[in-house]
């Protein structure tokens, strides 16, 4: 030891004495639990293999490729992109996950003391970049029916500069019809982020993208963490107007899609047809959950999502615990509005079927 080398028996709170104070304030996003060996119904990943091209991807990935940066500005991933969904290469940003597109959106519009807002319940991160930013959140309360969410009214009268609207929401899988969006669009004096996580699974004509060029203070993002299987590539796309777009581009971390990923990316949306089983697949899946839950009666608003909210009461959280002891994750939240219900994700038929047989015992 010489006198350089600090005491390894310091004091509690000495290495973090010099973080901002809301950090060491605030508790952190809680991600869905990750236990080995369980089955997995609690993060609304896809049940199904991803396309067999992207596992081609991975055989043919040249030494060259790895040893070399990343394309910074994804110009391949963007082209594929551009072309799957009919914009222009210049309207489209990729990040690592449409979380960091999230952060790249608070960090380019919002500064310390900024209003963000957005429906609630919805998406916790959300919540999580607004402590990080410094920035200050307003929740406005869904109106709740059985049957369905609505969007809130007054949304674009909140004197925030971005709103955040996740369509289907998350965790009711919710959808808002397209005019809503588009007149909150029109309404606001800021810039509305629709979040498409889960889109594909919704009926044809929900997306807000068509509406792009019409709308220049929209922002869509997409991911491939749920339709494309494609969770652990960290992949998301940011569509915009392309003045914003070429901003946005500044405050993105310089290589934030990794080689892998954009190869990844473009090989999953080339290949149209394995996407739409994927879909079709899930929404059969989540109809036959459907028709079998419905004999515990429980309810659930209509979902346009690879999941639902159950209303199950009072036992919840115990059932939640019970599903958790036998090997199964779902989502339980000890928060207003959600307590008595449970999220379960759609999953593969053997897993549904050992769902139903413990949910049978434990209900
Ligand atoms: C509404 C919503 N947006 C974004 C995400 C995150 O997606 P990604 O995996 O692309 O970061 C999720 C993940 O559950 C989500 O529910």
């Amino acid at each position: 030891m010489t006198a350089l080398d600090r005491n390894p028996a310091a004091p509690a709170g000495f290495a973090t004495r010099h973080l901002r104070r809301d950090i060491l304030a605030m508790a952190g996003y809680t991600p869905g639990e990750q236990i080995n060996n369980c089955i997995k119904l609690n993060t609304n990943e896809s049940a199904f293999p991803p396309s067999p091209r992207t596992l081609a991807v991975l055989k043919n990935v040249a030494n060259d490729e790895l040893r070399l940066y990343p394309d910074p500005v994804f110009r391949r991933l963007r082209a594929a992109a551009a072309e799957r969904y009919q914009v222009t290469p210049e309207q489209v940003l990729a990040g690592n996950g449409s979380d960091d597109c999230l952060t790249v959106i608070y960090r380019a519009f919002l500064s310390p003391g900024d209003r963000v807002a957005c429906p609630w319940p919805t998406y916790g991160l959300y919540d999580t970049l607004a402590t990080l930013q410094g920035v200050e959140l307003v929740h406005v309360d869904y109106r709740i029916d059985q049957h369905t969410w609505h969007l809130p009214s007054f949304l674009s009268k909140q004197g925030a500069k971005v709103v955040l609207v996740a369509n289907p929401n998350n965790p009711s899988a919710t959808l808002t019809p397209i005019d809503q969006l588009r007149q909150l669009a029109y309404e606001l004096d800021g810039i509305l982020v629709i979040d498409e996580a889960y889109i594909d699974f919704a009926p044809d004509g929900s997306s807000m993208l068509p509406y792009l060029n019409s709308h220049p203070n929209v922002i869509v993002l997409r991911t491939f963490s749920k339709s494309y299987s494609m969770a652990g590539a960290r992949l998301g796309l940011l569509f915009g107007h392309p003045e914003l777009v070429s901003q946005l581009m500044k405050v993105k971390d310089s290589y934030n899609v990794n080689v892998l990923s954009q190869a990844l990316g473009i090989a999953a949306l080339e290949d149209h047809d394995h996407h739409h089983q994927l879909v079709t697949g899930t929404i059969k899946e989540r109809q036959r959950l459907e028709r079998e839950l419905a004999v515990f009666g429980w309810t659930w608003p209509a979902s346009a999502g690879n999941f639902l909210l159950c209303q199950v009461g009072s036992r919840a959280e115990e059932i939640y615990h019970g599903l958790k002891k036998r090997g199964i994750l779902i989502r339980w939240w000890n928060r207003p509005v959600l307590s008595d219900k449970l999220r379960i994700t759609v999953g593969q038929p053997a897993h549904t079927d050992l769902l139903l047989q413990h949910l049978k015992e434990l209900v």
